[in-house]
């Protein structure tokens, strides 16, 4: 039995008070946790005072975006090192927002991928292809293309999570039908069947793209889709513990 997952991405949000205000009122709220995990990624300057207000309860940490690194020369970039130090356990990995504005490429996030698991963060794998690649009808080509080439090289998938999230879907409102989202988890379910066997019975894989209250029950329904990857419904308490609520 997979445990689901809800996770909340900030994304370029909230200053280090409204990330603690927040996260207390999740952390508060909670009640529905033992079934699942609860996870929040608050932009890194709010990390450390996250970490702080979330201890002893059961949201766990993530962080949007790593780089592939210990340490060095590389201005403005993020260690797993330093991530791990602040109290992540996650880590948000090729989020569609990086491939586009940030030119992140699959070669980039697979490097990101292997350095968060040998740090011993678990990394949060983002795939989904385009409006115009869904119209095109090459959905499950991309996909495949962006789920192998981010694990090429990773030998064992206990720690990993992927989330589908549709770029068409994110932030538009216009949520993916629960039979279309489920059509593409089963897809890279056997994909990752043929390539690591059993252990595609075990990997969580998300939901992401206009995900709320209101819609969550009939995605995560399905029997491919374990938990949703959730940005702007993250973003209110009483959005995301809405989410939470509706979980099995
Ligand atoms: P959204 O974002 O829920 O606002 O569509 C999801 C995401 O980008 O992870």
């Amino acid at each position: 039995m997979r445990k689901w997952i809800v996770a909340g991405n900030w994304k370029m949000h909230n200053t280090i008070s409204e990330s603690v205000a927040l996260a207390r009122a999740i952390k508060d709220g909670l009640s529905n946790s033992a079934s699942g995990e609860v996870v929040v990624a608050p932009p890194f300057t709010a990390l450390t005072a996250v970490a702080e207000t979330l201890r002893g309860g059961a949201v766990q940490l993530a962080a949007q975006n790593m780089y592939s690194e210990d340490k060095g020369a590389f201005t403005g970039e993020i260690s797993p090192v330093m991530l791990k130090d602040a109290g992540c356990a996650y880590v948000i990995i090729g989020h569609s927002e990086r491939r586009k504005y940030f030119s992140e490429t699959d070669d980039g996030v697979n490097r990101k991928v292997k350095k968060a698991l040998a740090s011993g963060l678990k990394p949060i794998v983002c795939v989904g292809e385009t409006d115009e690649e869904r119209i095109q009808g090459v959905t499950e080509s991309v996909v495949g293309r962006q789920v192998q080439g981010a694990l090429a090289g990773v030998e064992t998938l206990a720690d990993v999570v992927i989330a589908y999230e549709p770029v068409w879907a994110i932030g538009t409102g216009k949520v993916a039908t629960s039979a279309q989202a489920e059509e593409v988890h089963a897809f890279v379910r056997s994909l990752i069947r043929k390539l690591y066997g059993a252990a595609a019975d075990e990997l969580r894989i998300l939901y992401g793209g206009s995900v709320t209250k209101d819609n969550v029950a009939e995605l995560a329904a399905r029997a491919d889709i374990d938990g949703a990857l959730v940005g702007g419904a993250s973003l209110k308490p009483d959005g995301f513990l809405g989410i939470i609520a509706q979980m099995p």
